[in-house]
């Protein structure tokens, strides 16, 4: 049968995310190459008290319809962490409820990108999001990102030259290579995008998870009518409750709202109250502290071992934060090589292919250290340090 596909669909990157789901489940592999938040963090019984809650005292009401905007009082609460945490001024009614933030990417294509459309985004950038806009077939322009941030000269000019419709960043701990953009970027970008027709989109999936707690001012705060933040429960609480949200101006709000609507009507109301009684009946604070303490530690040891094979030529990133860090390979070595090799010797890495719009990514690979214990990863390291000792001396 020929299946008459709609033509956007032949710009679908090919998934590698199934292939890497195959390696994930042996569990001969230890895989730095997906993730997956710690499941051994997740609160499952403040959780299950949270549900056990909702269920008996509004269960008729958590079980039916809702409104598409999402549960109230819990974009109160997102609104008044953001007033507390980051000093930014935010009313639920510029907020939404969104099916995880993977959601907004696809929405806000859908309401922003006409074919041939230009947008901007971060090399490496996140490949979900340009999984999520490349089918709407735009433009992709990338801007190199360095140890504080993105090229802020290219990004003046996508601005002014270009004039892309808005341009996807990650401030803090970026996906994939858990850096951040310094306090002088955000600004920067603020100044540079405010009073242009260009949005920034900032996603802030990891913000919560700075490794020292100290929150970083977003961009948003420089330049709010042209910036859409979005965030997300996912990496914090729980990314199978698939609660994340939006936060933006009023005008973008409406347009969203529509099409929000048509895609699903409303996110999952029940796990939307379980999410607020959870966060309003929990110590969410000392949670947090919690993962992150795991996640540094597990970082520090990734670090640790792999200036030990500095003498092997490859270097690495040094994240305060996040999930992921990128390593560069030694000339020569090609992240698919390294990939194929390690499945074999037991360790899965993820190459940097699919974090480029364009080409790029052969010399980089993304290890995740959120979702491996210590014994997992000292033994894993192991592994890759043999097989890049192997690889790069031929
Ligand atoms: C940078 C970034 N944004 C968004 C998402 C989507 O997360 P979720 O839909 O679970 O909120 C992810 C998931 O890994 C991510 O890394």
């Amino acid at each position: 049968m020929d299946y008459r596909f709609a033509a956007r669909m032949r710009n679908a990157p090919e998934s590698f995310l199934k292939k890497l789901f195959d390696v994930s489940s042996d569990p001969e592999i230890i895989s730095f190459a997906g993730g997956l938040p710690d499941s051994n963090l997740i609160d499952v019984n403040g959780i299950k008290d949270s549900a056990a809650f909702v269920l008996d005292e509004e269960g008729r009401e958590a079980l039916q319809y809702t409104t598409t905007e999402g549960h109230l009082p819990l974009r109160e609460y997102i609104a008044e962490r953001y007033q507390k945490r980051l000093g930014i001024s935010a009313s639920a009614d510029n907020i939404r409820i969104v099916n995880g933030s993977q959601q907004c990417l696809d929405i806000i294509g859908k309401i922003f990108i006409e074919k041939n459309d230009r947008i901007g985004i971060e090399s490496p950038g996140y490949l979900g999001a340009i999984e999520a806009f490349s089918l709407y077939e735009p433009v992709i322009r990338s801007v190199e990102m360095n140890d504080s941030g993105p090229d802020l000269n290219a990004f003046a000019q996508l601005i002014s030259d270009e004039k892309i419709k808005f341009f996807y960043g990650i401030p803090n701990f970026q996906n994939p290579t858990g850096r951040s953009y310094s306090k002088d970027t955000r600004k920067r970008i603020g100044d540079i995008i405010s009073e242009t027709d260009s949005l920034f989109y900032e996603d802030d999936a990891f913000g919560e998870l700075a490794f020292n707690q100290v929150p970083r001012v977003p961009v948003n705060k420089y330049a709010p009518a042209n910036v859409i933040i979005c965030g997300s429960f996912s990496k914090t609480v729980a990314p199978g409750m698939r609660i994340g949200w939006i936060m933006a101006p009023r005008e973008i709000i409406s347009v969203f709202d529509a099409a929000k609507q048509a895609a699903d009507l409303h996110s999952n109301y029940l796990c939307q109250k379980i999410m607020n009684h959870y966060l309003r009946n929990s110590d969410y604070d000392r949670h947090l502290k919690e993962v992150v303490s795991v996640y540094s530690r597990n970082c520090r040891l990734i670090c640790d071992l792999l200036d030990d094979m500095a003498d092997t030529g490859i270097t690495h990133t040094s994240p305060e934060g996040g999930m992921f860090m990128t390593v560069n390979l030694p000339e020569g070595l090609s992240s698919m090589k390294l990939f194929e090799e390690g499945i074999r010797r037991g360790v899965a890495v993820l190459p940097g292919i699919p974090f480029y719009a364009g080409s790029g990514g052969e010399d980089m690979i993304r290890l995740n250290f959120s979702n491996t214990d210590e014994e997992n990863i000292k033994e894993g390291m192991a592994r890759l340090s043999g097989l890049l000792t192997d690889l790069s001396s031929f």
